[in-house]
């Protein structure tokens, strides 16, 4: 299978499958438990319908927003994620160099692969977002915080849906761990792709840049079930939270927000934005979906933050139903991680070039022309 001939989210999936040792592929495609909320993630965009208007003047549209006061180019951002260097040999610095040419946000991890310093200046003038988990060790969150400050970072998003590791069985099945500690079984399945295996140890050496310096990570392989359970403070709570957003001072935002209650104490604390996400359905089996919840999350504090969501985004209408109900932006995950780990950053660039013409054309075919034209009067809602 060639890049060319990947058209959509499920041929970059079927391309990184062939690709990946089984491990890897499982930790990026599977989710917690009976895997209900990852499935029902892309799903719930189907109960939407987009009713479009016509003869309105479509020529040129523009789709670009402004989102914790970033603009950016596109509706849609790479999401922070963990390990890419393990997904391909260039992570990071593939996607952050992709998302600054197509103009728009890249989050770096703390499970980064890749400085966070590097991954900024990959990304060239577009904005950097630095996804945050908060550890037992204070010193170490300190640390990280002054850190991507001096970066010149522009968000800080900070995670709070993985106080304890999610129930993922599949990583169970296979050993997945960081690096590695593999079953038996696992460790086959490296064998049946040794070009991955080549490109992986002629590649620099598999570290975690944001964390090394700090964190004993057991002798080199853990789980990342053990790590958060393990090494992030399960004490968290708001006065936590509130201090480290005004320590921060700019923007600031909760990722793994899901309730109304949640969501006014965001806006109370000072948070500047929050994203509905349910982690890609990794952690909390049978959690709703962002989009399910958008609307009233949207109506109780839409006016006081910027709500994005994120959570089984596959195509560019799953992103205009989204905005039309009033997300800021759509944050992307396994739509840029599959095209990662099937081709590097012409993978990253492939996806994101989709994802634009799909945007641009969804958007002519709904008579609109900027973002702000969507809205609530275009959806109609399936009965369930
Ligand atoms: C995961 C974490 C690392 O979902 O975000 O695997």
């Amino acid at each position: 299978m060639r890049l060319r001939d990947c058209h959509n989210f499920h041929d970059f999936r079927r391309m990184a499958q062939h690709r990946l040792p089984g491990p890897i592929f499982n930790y990026i495609d599977g989710a917690a438990e009976d895997e209900v909320t990852y499935r029902r993630n892309t799903a719930s965009f189907e109960q939407c319908d987009l009713v479009p208007n016509v003869l309105r003047g479509v020529e040129n549209v523009d789709l670009s927003v402004t989102v914790m006061g970033q603009k950016l180019a596109l509706p849609v951002y790479c999401s922070p994620t963990a390990l890419q260097r393990l997904f391909h040999h260039q992570g990071e610095r593939a996607v952050a160099t992709a998302t600054g040419r197509y103009g728009t946000m890249f989050g770096v991890s703390s499970l980064g692969t890749v400085s966070l310093e590097e991954a900024r200046q990959l990304s060239g003038g577009a904005p950097a977002c630095y996804q945050f988990y908060f550890h037992k060790d204070r010193g170490l969150n300190r640390a990280m915080l002054d850190r991507a400050k001096a970066a010149g970072i522009e968000v800080m998003m900070l995670t709070v849906d993985s106080i304890t590791g999610g129930n993922r069985e599949r990583d169970k099945r296979t050993g997945f761990s960081i690096p590695f500690k593999l079953t038996l079984g696992g460790m086959l399945q490296f064998a049946l792709k040794p070009a991955w295996g080549i490109n992986y140890v002629t590649h620099e050496r598999f570290k975690l840049p944001q964390l090394d310096e700090h964190v004993d990570m057991g002798g080199g392989a853990m789980s990342i079930s053990k790590y958060f359970t393990d090494l992030l403070d399960p004490t968290m709570n708001w006065d936590d939270v509130a201090q480290m957003a005004s320590e921060w001072g700019g923007q600031f935002c909760l990722k793994g927000i899901m309730s109304v209650a949640d969501a006014k104490r965001a806006a109370d604390i000072g948070c500047t934005g929050i994203v509905l996400s349910n982690h890609g359905g990794r952690q909390l089996d049978g959690s709703r979906t962002a989009f399910d919840q958008l609307a009233e999350i949207v109506d109780a504090v839409g006016d006081r933050l910027d709500v994005m969501i994120d959570g089984g985004v596959q195509r560019g209408t799953h992103v205009l139903k989204a905005l039309s109900l009033g997300a800021k932006a759509v944050g992307l995950g396994r739509y840029y991680l599959f095209p990662l780990a099937a081709a590097g950053q012409a993978g990253v660039e492939r996806a994101l070039e989709l994802m634009r013409i799909e945007l641009e054309r969804d958007m002519k075919l709904m008579g609109c022309t900027s973002i702000a034209q969507l809205s609530r009067a275009n959806l109609r809602f399936r009965p369930a």
